[in-house]
């Protein structure tokens, strides 16, 4: 009763901020990602009744739940409640396989956690892949992204590889909010996604916290539902036709919407640093000298910027001679989440 997954991140190119169920994690908007190769986490999980109670180890800390010290309100009780979530999708996990063993579960990322870097994507679709198996479930790729949405909903898109698509369906129970591929790695192999870590602190406000906090508070929610879908048209049409132009402006436009949302929530939530700002009025001067690039940002202060393979040389020397930038990534589109023959423990 032991297997092991491997998931790579994803980033949004047409974002989710917003639950309309908050326990079914079923999203206001679609969405859309690209899965990215070079980032990702593997997890290991063993149900037995050789262990007696649950035992959940991510990145070599034990996580406790009754410990967490969060900030202050209204964010601190969501935050703890973040963490009792992942035993939660264990819970669920063990439930839907009708099993009652405890669980060992070990998960290694290599990148920064909690710092916008959509780890909560490819951590909870690597537990939801491993623990599905272990707990022998035999479950196909679109009950698996279903599976990963409850435990957090940028997940269920790292269930898929290349450029995916989150529908939010219709129905009550959630049954039509899964992900779908929109094309694979190899469609557009020149597409890159380079991240750069500008700070590596975990962040504050974390992302179920801060969207629930828009969606009650924000001025502005209704204007970003009226026009999300014609973002999600040019950007599935762009994938499509390879028109990075169309892509790259329409993302950045999209993540600027939503940036313009988390600051107008009350009380505000700003994940920008004056770093990421300063790396934006580059990348804007740079664009108007006629490298074409683009940005994206999540919920923190890392910049993921928009290009073509033939222009990363250029973009990495320009990146490099700047002091804000810790660390370079460069991601092709990559594959889904796949289960893999060696274990942590
Ligand atoms: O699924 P969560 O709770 O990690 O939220 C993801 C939110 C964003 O990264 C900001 C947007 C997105 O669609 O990935």
């Amino acid at each position: 009763m032991k297997a092991t997954a491997r998931a790579n991140v994803n980033i949004a190119l047409v974002k989710y901020w917003g639950k309309r169920n908050k326990k079914l994690i079923l999203p206001y908007n679609s969405s859309i990602s690209m899965t990215c190769d070079g980032l990702f986490t593997i997890t290991t999980v063993e149900f037995s009744d050789k262990y007696n109670r649950d035992i959940i180890v991510i990145n070599d800390e034990e996580l406790k739940v009754e410990e967490d010290k969060s900030p202050s309100p209204p964010f601190a009780a969501a935050r703890v409640k973040d963490e009792k979530d992942v035993l939660g999708h264990l819970e669920r996990i063990r439930q839907t396989a009708g099993i009652k063993e405890k669980v060992k579960v070990v998960s290694q990322s290599n990148f920064p956690v909690a710092a916008g870097l959509a780890s909560s994507a490819s951590g909870l679709a690597a537990i939801t892949v491993a623990a599905a198996k272990a707990a022998g479930s035999n479950l196909d790729q679109k009950e698996l992204s279903i599976l990963a949405r409850q435990g957090s909903g940028s997940a269920c898109r790292s269930i898929f590889g290349g450029f995916v698509e989150w529908l939010r369906g219709e129905k009550e129970d959630g049954s039509d909010s899964y992900a779908v591929q929109i094309a694979p790695p190899e469609h557009w192999l020149e597409f890159r996604l380079i991240v750069t870590i500008l700070s590596e602190e975990k962040k504050k406000v974390g992302s179920r916290a801060g969207m629930a906090q828009t969606v009650e508070t924000c001025p502005y929610y209704e204007n970003w539902l009226k026009t999300v879908n014609q973002d999600l048209e040019i950007i599935r049409k762009g994938i499509l036709n390879k028109d990075f132009t169309s892509v790259g402006s329409r993302a950045e436009h999209n993540c600027l919407k939503m940036h313009a949302l988390m600051i107008t929530t009350s009380p505000a939530i700003i994940y920008w640093r004056p770093e990421t700002l300063k790396i934006v009025q580059n990348i804007l001067g740079w664009r108007e000298g006629g490298l074409e690039c683009y940005f994206t940002i999540d919920a923190g202060p890392q910049i993921k910027i928009i290009c073509l393979e033939k222009d990363v040389p250029e973009l990495k020397k320009r990146l490099q001679a700047l002091k804000d930038v810790k660390k370079i990534i460069v991601c092709r589109p990559g594959e889904g989440t796949k289960l893999i023959d060696e274990h942590l423990f």
